[in-house]
């Protein structure tokens, strides 16, 4: 029998498998059940692993305000991340870190089931298409099947970093809409 969302959360809490979890607390994504759209970022900040939620510091702020631009609710939708514990500083996660993790997302997808997978930013990109590059991947859907549509669009964090990205972002959750509406 399919596990839960709940299981999968507890199982989590009982892993040893990365070095993380020696020092930040497990974070599993967190949204509808049933969600069409699935968010991936990165890994947890500091809010995060407080918190033990995904996008809860101003990244996710940010995040929700791009989600309800589009006419949805943070709700509506579910939101993770590629790592499920906090890289020391925020550094970059390792791509032993990201393998580690690897088979938590894959298994939330598996419960999910979501229509669009969106990656936000190049390390949730790359666990799709490693060889993408956000900067020309950004706003394209990629079709995989009948079934999931992969939707890349840069990581909120770099709109905080750089004003530049913000509109990018706005436009790129604009053309998200147009995709779902069609
Ligand atoms: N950045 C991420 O990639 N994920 C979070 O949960 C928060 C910030």
């Amino acid at each position: 029998m399919e596990l839960t969302i709940e299981e999968l959360q507890n199982k989590l809490k009982a892993w040893k498998g990365c070095e993380l979890a020696k020092n930040s607390n497990p974070v599993l994504g967190e949204g509808n059940p049933k969600a069409e759209i699935m968010f991936i970022g990165e890994a947890p900040g500091q809010k995060e692993d407080e918190q033990g939620r995904p996008f809860v510091g101003s990244a996710g702020k940010l995040l929700n305000e791009l989600i309800e631009s589009i006419g949805l609710k943070r709700e509506d939708v579910y939101i993770s991340n590629v790592v499920k514990y906090r890289p020391p500083e925020n550094r970059d996660p390792t791509d032993e870190e990201k393998a580690q993790c690897m088979p938590w997302l894959k298994m939330e997808i598996l419960i999910i089931k979501p229509k669009v997978i969106v990656p936000l930013g190049r390390h949730a990109l790359g666990h799709f298409f490693p060889k993408l590059a956000i900067s020309k991947a950004h706003g394209l859907p990629q079709k995989v099947s009948d079934k999931l549509t992969i939707f890349p669009i840069y990581h909120p964090a770099a709109a905080l970093h750089n004003g530049n990205i913000r509109q990018p972002l706005f436009d790129d959750f604009a053309a998200l809409k147009k995709y779902l509406e069609t």
